[in-house]
């Protein structure tokens, strides 16, 4: 179908499913064991019910904020996902340019399929971009990484802490991953024979620890954030460390099955957080990624006290199928039901969104 026909995330979903590589697909929509985590991501904004504000004068809306200190178009930014190549052969330069063309940060992921350089070569001289890191068991090869990263400008430092062993994705487990030369897929150490998830977790050091932060801190100055916490104690560990915040995130449904959602445990975390003496949200940034899929899941997610969202497959599926003009507009589409639900709702600027506009009395019920 023409772009023009794509009037939601969802779209983008459908067409996607029937362009895409059956490994991309795999790869892409795949979450771990029975999806439960993975639907719950998006299911539990269903849950939370908004109040909308009636005769406030709504007809400007300003949807402009910060995230660590960048100026943004809009409280939402592109996550950063492995191997952007298996669904367009330019890979995450088509998202580098289309967060340029929208203004929003992208997070460049530690297993992007262009290189690091590209990505960040491709990117305007102005624009913000995050890395997210896997911490590699030779600390040198991160140190590497990270202090590259730091001189080349990037903002942020995401480090994930969900995966010290790829979840069990077993759509993906069942295509065969077959990207690289047939000679490296005999190799044995390395199991490309699973799905490209497999492939990945040879780089990942399952030891990371609370213990390796001062080290991290001491290589870099960027902002520190823990990409895929999941508690309300893990989220106050991080605090208490150092770290500039947080991502709650359950890695989009992929890794730990019946993992939390981050929407459903933000409010317990933003509690908790404000009891803290010496927190406040301009010196802890708490981000939620997972089943955004709506404006008005945007605005749940700033009302309950998030200073912004990722999204992730949307992002991927847009970018498969109609390219950098896709995910343009996918990011457009956002933006416009953000821009209605903020009028809707009584709420001009970002500012004015506010926790007392949604109704999460049934959040936990599931
Ligand atoms: C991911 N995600 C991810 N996270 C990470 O820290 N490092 C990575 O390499 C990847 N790779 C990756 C690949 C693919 C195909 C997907 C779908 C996801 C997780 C990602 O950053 C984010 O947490 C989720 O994608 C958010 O959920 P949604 O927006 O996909 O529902």
């Amino acid at each position: 179908p023409n772009i023009q026909e794509m009037y939601n995330t969802f779209d983008f979903e459908s067409v996607a499913k029937n362009v895409l590589k059956p490994e991309a697909w795999a790869y892409y929509s795949s979450g771990s064991d029975d999806e439960i985590s993975m639907r719950e991501n998006h299911n539990a904004f269903h849950r939370i019910w908004l109040k909308p504000r009636v005769m406030v004068d709504v007809k400007n809306i300003h949807m402009k904020t910060r995230m660590l200190g960048t100026e943004v178009s809009m409280p939402l930014y592109i996550t950063g996902t492995a191997l952007g190549k298996l669904g367009h052969p330019e890979g995450e330069l088509v998202l580098t340019r289309a967060a340029a063309e929208t203004n929003i940060i992208q997070m460049i992921p530690t297993l992007a399929s262009c290189s690091f350089d590209e990505i960040v070569d491709a990117a305007l001289a102005t624009q913000t971009q995050w890395v997210q890191l896997y911490v590699n068991s030779d600390r040198n090869i991160t140190k590497a990484f990270v202090q590259h990263a730091e001189k080349r400008g990037i903002r942020g430092l995401f480090v994930t802490v969900d995966a010290p062993q790829l979840g069990r994705r077993e759509k993906d487990m069942r295509v065969k991953y077959s990207d690289e030369a047939p000679e490296e897929m005999e190799q044995k150490d390395v199991n490309r024979n699973e799905g490209a998830a497999r492939y990945i977790s040879t780089f990942i050091d399952p030891s990371l620890s609370w213990k390796d932060l001062p080290w991290l801190k001491s290589i870099t100055n960027m902002p520190i954030i823990l990409k895929g916490v999941q508690t309300s104690t893990d989220a106050i560990l991080a605090f208490k460390n150092g770290c500039q915040g947080i991502v709650l995130s359950n890695h989009g449904g992929r890794q730990l099955d019946f993992a939390p959602s981050g929407i459903e445990i933000l409010p317990e975390v933003m509690d908790v957080l404000h009891r803290e003496e010496g927190f406040n949200a301009n010196n802890f940034e708490v981000y939620v990624d997972g089943g955004i899929r709506r404006g008005s899941d945007i605005f749940k997610a700033i009302a309950l006290g998030a200073s912004g969202v990722g999204i992730g497959r949307p992002a991927l599926f847009a970018m498969s199928t109609y390219g950098q003009a896709g995910v343009t507009r996918l990011i457009q589409l956002l933006q416009d039901e953000l821009e209605m639900c903020m009028r809707l709702m009584g709420a001009p600027t970002v500012q004015h969104i506010t926790r007392d506009m949604v109704d999460i009395r049934n959040l936990k019920d599931h």
